[in-house]
């Protein structure tokens, strides 16, 4: 395959017989002329160190002395240049590249040439330079003389980690922002608290982690949230925390007194709680302040509401909401109740200047929300109806219902994330424009630590190249061989990712 093990596959290439060699001694990662830098502290710098360490610090000959250098041509550098000064977070993030290595008229030896509008493309394209270096058996590394042309099909290409069901430390964050890196990935959903635990340390409410959290060292505190946005922000990958209410919401209740509503038996209280109470005036001052935080803590322009399973039960047990729907003509409708109550909770997150993301219950259920409010499509098998009814709407949509890594079988099952076509609905070309990417979500019920990075790993890279690269590269084949390859790059780099099926890497596994 003329592609080689190059993973998601770019936009257009080619690649020519001419070989060139590397001299891990001599080659230079360098800013070409009249590039800008970026901003704060410069994400194309550090990653320029990275990628020489992806490049050639996992060798497969790493303890056998020196490499042998051909006879023959050389290249001396990568020049990355970047055009544009606005490098901040967007909504979307156009990135276009190209990598050609041409011989310069005044210089001797050739040079590669990454040019990129944003940091974020210089990013993607210094993995794509990383991907098409390749070591011989003797151990001289080579890269095709090449023209690549790349940028992404979708601009949210995202990956849900779960961090509630089961604490995860942050190394296990770290590591999965590398291999989301290594696919082009650009967005961590941050499912940070739910039912079972509240790990997220809060300044204004510590007690919410302090009853809240499994255990008091199973916390992210304010400096471990910042160093994951910021690890996060130098693989060009942007953090967007979600706290889901008014269901899912258990653990909130131990450390914030009468923030769920109490439930009843009859006429006395069960001593079981239910989802947040949203009759009582605290319970807003109560969100306000927490989402004030939330916006200072996160800097991404969208934070995820959730909005997702609410149960009604324990709401109808209680008297006290019940005279609350009188009062307010609800009859006994409680989706109006939660309508209310999510109305609130949008109102109080515009007003601290974010964009929001919720579940496609909020939608399903006909809360009033804003024209901008993102719709997160998650619902198992009827997902092109929902995709065609939300954007109708003109609703802006995610799609993450084909894509629940937590459910495994047996066999290849990522041909099936990569056999998903996200626009196959139907609707205009105008309600196709509305589907801005998609999501792998892998639910933390049955993962932590042990068997995060090996079962999300490569099974969202299909995911990824779907998101990534143009709509007819869809040949099963040509990507079952360049994914085995680029599953042992992952390995090589310390991903510990599982393997699609029999067969081997070329290098030694190394300590994971
Ligand atoms: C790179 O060049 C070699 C030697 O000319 C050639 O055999 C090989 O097919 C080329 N690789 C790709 C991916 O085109
Ligand atoms: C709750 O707020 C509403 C609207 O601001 C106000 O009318 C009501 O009196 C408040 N209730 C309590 C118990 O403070
Ligand atoms: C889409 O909308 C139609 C018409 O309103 C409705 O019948 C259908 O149930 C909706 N589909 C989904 C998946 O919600
Ligand atoms: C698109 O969806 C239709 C209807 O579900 C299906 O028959 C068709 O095979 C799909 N096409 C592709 C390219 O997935
Ligand atoms: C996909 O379409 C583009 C543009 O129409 C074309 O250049 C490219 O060769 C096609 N790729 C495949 C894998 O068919």
């Amino acid at each position: 395959s003329p592609s080689g093990s190059l993973w998601p596959l770019p936009r257009s290439l080619s690649i020519l017989p001419p070989q060139l060699q590397l001299a891990p001694s001599r080659f230079q990662l360098v800013h070409g002329p009249g590039s800008t830098a970026g901003p704060g502290p410069a994400p194309p710098l550090r990653a320029l160190c990275r990628y020489y360490d992806y490049i050639f610090g996992y060798s497969q000959w790493q303890n056998r002395g020196q490499r042998p250098l051909h006879a023959g041509t050389e290249l001396l550098q990568l020049q990355v240049i970047i055009s544009s000064k606005d490098s901040e977070f967007v909504k979307t993030i156009t990135c276009i590249l190209s990598i050609s290595i041409k011989d310069q008229l005044s210089v001797t030896e050739p040079m590669a040439v990454l040019k990129a509008e944003k940091v974020w493309g210089a990013l993607r394209g210094l993995e794509t330079f990383s991907q098409l270096v390749y070591e011989d058996d003797y151990g001289s590394f080579l890269i095709n003389e090449s023209e690549i042309t790349d940028y992404p099909r979708f601009a949210h290409r995202g990956i849900l980690l779960d961090t509630s069901r089961h604490f995860l430390p942050l190394k296990s964050i770290l590591t999965n922002l590398d291999a989301m890196a290594f696919n082009k990935f650009n967005v961590l959903h941050w499912h940070i608290v739910d039912d079972h635990s509240f790990p997220y340390q809060s300044t204004t409410f510590p007690e919410l982690s302090g009853k809240g959290s499994y255990f008091y060292n199973h916390v992210y505190t304010p400096t471990d949230v910042r160093l994951v946005i910021e690890y996060a922000r130098l693989r060009g990958i942007r953090v967007i925390p979600e706290f889901d209410t008014p269901g899912h919401t258990q653990s909130w209740g131990k450390g914030q007194k009468d923030l769920l509503t109490p439930c009843y038996n009859g006429e006395h209280r069960s001593g079981s709680y239910g989802p947040v109470n949203p009759i009582l005036n605290t319970t807003y001052h109560f969100m306000t302040d927490l989402f004030q935080e939330i916006s200072q803590v996160f800097p991404d322009t969208y934070v995820h509401l959730g909005g997702d399973e609410v149960d009604f039960s324990c709401w109808k047990s209680n008297p006290d909401v019940t005279e609350f729907m009188k009062q307010q003509g609800f009859g006994t409708d409680y989706a109006k109740l939660e309508s209310y109550y999510i109305e609130k909770i949008l109102g109080i997150v515009s007003s601290v200047n974010k964009g929001y993301i919720v579940w496609q219950e909020v939608f399903d259920k006909g809360v009033k929300i804003k024209s901008d409010t993102i719709v997160e499509v998650w619902i198992g098998n009827l997902y092109t109806t929902e995709l065609s009814n939300v954007t109708r709407a003109g609703f802006t949509t995610i799609l993450a219902a084909p894509w629940y890594l937590d459910y495994i079988s047996y066999g290849q099952d990522w041909k099936k994330y990569y056999n998903v076509q996200p626009l196959n609905f139907s609707g205009s070309e105008k309600q196709k424009k509305l589907v801005i990417g998609g999501e792998a979500c892998l639910w933390g019920e049955f993962v932590d630590a042990t068997n995060l990075t090996p079962r999300l790993w490569p099974r969202a890279s299909a995911v990824g190249e779907r998101l990534w690269s143009s709509e007819n590269v869809t040949n099963i084949g040509d990507a079952y061989n360049r994914l085995v390859k680029h599953r042992c790059r992952m390995v090589r780099r310390g991903i510990a990712a599982e393997p699609l099926y029999v067969g081997y890497c070329d290098h030694e596994i190394r300590e994971l």
